[in-house]
């Protein structure tokens, strides 16, 4: 017999996992039992990857080591650049991101191919990901392909591949802190669709692709690309109160605000906000920031939302110099460490992910030949 029907998986807890905890009452988010708010004061990037991946924080030598690794790991194959050269350079960033990482797969060497050490493909996929996001961002702008340079740390790369100069201290710290908060998020839909393709015994490059493909919508890692339209829609502060409640009684969504698992304001908007000010002093532009403030007071009015990690992130993606339609590649740039971390998590205690459905449509119906029908 059918069960109640959870629309959109709804609080069905549908596995145990190590890697992150949401507290989605108390406004916390733990990362392998370390609160976010510490990791994104003290830690970096390629730490807390590491905590992701292998469970523990690494120790100064384990932390040379990954960061070596994945400086070395950053060259795009030449078969790939070339299947990059044929993508009409009008596509969708996330399309040409999809495609990549599932053709990288069929040209990668022994130690990080399909099936070899996954924990191999993890860096791979983690280092490679800005290459080839600044390989067709470059293209399509007509400027040659960007050299690794290794002695950069993940943050500062992804940053020079996205706009061609390396940013000062402060730009790559903003960055570092925006790929922490976005390195994992529990069960959210992208890593849900990664952990369902692992869950076939299906290969790692398999579900990062399944995972990407579904972090492109809006209502997952698409929202902070719509938050900067709205935000220029509006264009100055009295504009924002008349154009959100003309929204809202069209019944069209804020997006930004709003969360499934967080019922007051999201840890990872709160620290956001504090970078979109801090980004906006040091550009003496804190327009996008009083568009912003505005916006969460009218939303919270009429609506009651809070505000969610995308919130605050394009303004300062924005402010780094980095044009919108990366924002979501970013986004993967980072939480492809979680991805991963949950695809290894689900090969080690694998079940087949394959829930019912409660069929609501007829049964008994009489086959009729096709001369036969009305
Ligand atoms: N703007 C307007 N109304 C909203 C919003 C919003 N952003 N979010 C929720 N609501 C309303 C919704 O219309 C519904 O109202 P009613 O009951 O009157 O029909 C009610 O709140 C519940 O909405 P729901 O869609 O059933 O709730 P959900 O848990 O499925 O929503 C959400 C989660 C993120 C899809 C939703 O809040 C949303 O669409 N937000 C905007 C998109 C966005 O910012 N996405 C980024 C999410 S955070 C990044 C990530 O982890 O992916």
């Amino acid at each position: 017999m059918a069960g109640e029907v959870q629309r959109g998986l709804e609080d069905v807890v549908a596995l145990e996992s190590q890697i992150c905890f949401i507290d989605g009452h108390g406004g916390r988010l733990i990362y392998r039992g370390y609160d976010i708010r510490e990791l994104a004061e003290q830690s970096t990037f390629e730490e807390v990857a590491y905590l992701l991946w292998y469970g523990r924080l690494p120790t100064r030598a384990q932390l040379d080591e990954l960061r070596t690794r994945l400086a070395r790991l950053r060259e795009i194959p030449a078969e790939l650049t070339g299947i990059l050269d044929r993508i009409p350079k009008e596509c969708a960033p996330m399309d040409v991101l999809r495609t990549a990482v599932s053709a990288l797969a069929h040209f990668e060497p022994a130690e990080t191919r399909p099936g070899a050490s996954s924990i191999g493909g993890a860096q791979r996929l983690t280092a490679v990901l800005p290459s080839i996001l600044g390989y067709f961002h470059r293209r399509r702008k007509g400027l040659p392909p960007l050299a690794p340079r290794p002695e950069l740390g993940h943050a500062q790369y992804l940053l020079y591949a996205l706009r061609d100069r390396e940013g000062s201290e402060l730009e790559g710290r903003a960055l570092d802190i925006a790929l922490i908060l976005h390195a994992d998020h529990e069960l959210n839909a992208s890593t849900f669709a990664a952990r369902v393709t692992a869950s076939t015994l299906s290969d790692l490059y398999s579900a990062v692709t399944s995972a990407v493909g579904t972090l492109k919508g809006p209502l997952h890692g698409g929202a902070n690309e719509r938050v900067m339209e709205l935000l220029n829609e509006c264009g100055t502060v009295d504009r924002v109160d008349a154009i959100v409640r003309g929204k809202l009684a069209r019944h069209e969504r804020i997006m930004g605000f709003g969360h499934r698992v967080y019922k007051v304001e999201d840890p990872r908007a709160t620290i956001l906000r504090d970078w979109s000010y801090r980004a906006g002093e040091a550009h003496h532009d804190l327009h996008y920031f009083e568009l912003l403030r505005e916006l969460e007071r009218v939303v919270h009015r009429e609506k009651g939302l809070y505000p969610n990690v995308d919130l605050y992130s394009g303004s300062v993606y924005t402010l780094l110099g980095i044009p919108s339609d990366l924002f979501t590649p970013v986004f993967a740039a980072s939480r492809v460490v979680g991805w991963t971390a949950h695809v290894l998590e689900e090969y080690q205690d694998l079940r087949l992910i394959r829930p019912t459905a409660q069929y609501i449509g007829p049964v008994d119906l009489r086959y009729a030949p096709v001369d036969q029908r009305a």
